[in-house]
């Protein structure tokens, strides 16, 4: 322990690439995998998906540089992040609330993120036993859950619902997993598994994106996903595609702040950012291309929700050669995106407790863990005992929402836009315009663009969408 400063020494990345591998695996997650193709699917295709990537450019791309500026110059905690800028630039440390803001809001998303993994963890589990079963069949190149009805292999998932004990034992091993891996802490565990499991995730992507190529419907899929049919771009979708840009650049959580904090050296955050950006987008969009075709290919309802991925993909495996051993490999990429995501909302406000608390990595770990496996319980207790609760019952936007939407679409459509809303005003009208030259590294004309999207765009674009998708009557 150092005595002179009072504080120990605080972790770090090993190396640049190192923080970029963990911030890849932050952003591509669920949000990727399942929630991009379904929002897409249900907002019919083409508008929202280029909507969308003007959203992650134009607004997300300027907000990731934003936060991983906060973090690389505060070193600290969200929180204190953004007080150490404050006060560096002359401004109120009340700033720092909206860093608690998404503190909770990490928070937040995490405890329902972890029951959706745990479905998906469910589903490695089916689709391990039936791939066991083709292997000592002798068949290992056999289709999916053969023999099963469309009823039958559907069902499964309403089967998965109905029954809470399951559901809670998938979403406390999933939890238990995330908890594991950031007790442990930067080097020996947020970095060693995104170092092991991002390689592996790209690997699978790539591999069944080409599966699907030859063995699905692409044309009909790259026609869904790119032609765009304007006049479905209601306020209400625009309001989905930011707050799903936001949610899967990992931004209006502070998440970008925290992982941030931990770069030691100096860094181009301008290329760092664009890296992630790009990586985010372009497994999105993948995802959609893995996706689709198997879905067209067996004439399936691309607009099937949240239950997309879930229902209707497994049945689409059991008509597809190699199904059983493909379908498997799915579940099992969905996972492990899933895990590199989940360690960095936990880490969010274990950071939090590290350094405004002064609670240890593992006291931290647990309080936060532990909470957000509690109230994950009451999300996954919403599809069977609870199913007639509506937390916010009041708001004709959450009327009709079971717990874990209600949770998820608070979280996305009110916390994040509301925590992206004040990073570019902090950013963008606060924070010393010398500090924020030297940490950026920005420069010329692209530190001019910067400045534009950041001041301007970004709290009017975002504050426009956030109003007029929360009340929708203003535009009668
Ligand atoms: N970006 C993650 C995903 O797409 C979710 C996430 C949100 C992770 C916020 C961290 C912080 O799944």
């Amino acid at each position: 322990m150092v005595a002179s400063t009072g504080s120990g020494e605080r972790e770090g990345w090993s190396s640049r690439s190192a923080f970029i591998l963990a911030a890849v695996g932050a952003a591509v997650g669920l949000g990727n995998v399942w929630r991009f193709p379904t929002l897409a699917g249900e907002s019919g295709g083409g508008a929202f998906v280029l909507f969308y990537v003007a959203c992650v450019f134009l607004l997300g791309l300027p907000l990731v540089i934003s936060e991983i500026f906060i973090g690389r110059t505060g070193q600290d905690d969200a929180v204190g992040s953004i007080r150490k800028v404050a006060k560096q630039s002359g401004a109120s440390g009340s700033w720092s609330l909206f860093g608690f803001l998404g503190v909770l809001a990490a928070f937040l998303i995490l405890s329902f993120y972890s029951v959706v993994a745990g479905w998906v963890l469910y589903y490695v589990g089916v689709m391990g036993a039936d791939f066991l079963g083709a292997i000592m069949a002798g068949d290992p190149f056999r289709g999916a859950l053969l023999g099963e009805s469309q009823e039958a292999v559907s069902g499964r998932m309403g089967e998965l619902f109905a029954n809470p004990m399951l559901l809670l034992s998938m979403h406390f091993a999933f939890m238990g997993l995330t908890l594991f891996i950031v007790a442990r802490g930067i080097g020996s565990g947020i970095e060693a598994a995104a170092t092991i499991l991002m390689p592996m995730f790209f690997v699978l992507l790539v591999g069944i994106t080409v599966y699907g190529a030859f063995v699905g419907d692409m044309t009909e899929a790259l026609a869904f996903l790119f032609t765009p049919d304007w006049s479905k771009l209601t306020p209400q979708v625009m309001n989905t595609a930011l707050g799903q840009a936001l949610f899967s650049l990992s931004l209006g959580v502070a998440g970008l702040i925290t992982y941030g904090s931990y770069i030691k050296g100096p860094s181009g955050l301008g290329s760092t950012s664009v890296t992630i950006a790009f990586a985010d987008t372009g497994v999105a969009l993948l995802s959609g291309l893995m996706i689709f075709p198997i879905v067209f290919a067996v004439g399936l309802d691309p607009a099937a929700g949240p239950t997309l991925v879930f229902q209707t993909l497994p049945f689409a495996f059991q008509t597809m050669p190699a199904g059983a051993l493909i379908g498997l490999l799915f579940f099992v990429l969905i996972l492990v995106a899933a895990v590199t995501s989940s360690i960095s909302l936990l880490e969010v406000p274990v950071a939090w407790g590290i350094g405004e608390m002064g609670w240890s990595r593992r006291t931290s770990s647990l309080v936060f863990g532990g909470g957000a496996f509690l109230i994950g319980i009451a999300c996954l207790l919403g599809y069977n005992v609870w199913s007639d609760v509506r937390l916010l019952g009041f708001w004709p936007l959450f009327a009709e929402t079971d717990i874990l939407d209600t949770v998820d679409g608070f979280t996305g459509k009110v916390m994040l836009p509301l925590g992206a809303f004040f990073t570019a005003i902090f950013v963008g009208w606060k924070a010393d315009r010398r500090l924020v030259k030297e940490m950026t590294g920005l420069s010329g004309v692209w530190l001019s663009l910067w400045r534009f999207l950041i001041a301007w765009l970004c709290p009017l674009a975002v504050g426009t969408i956030l109003i007029t998708g929360l009340f929708p009557q203003i535009l009668g």
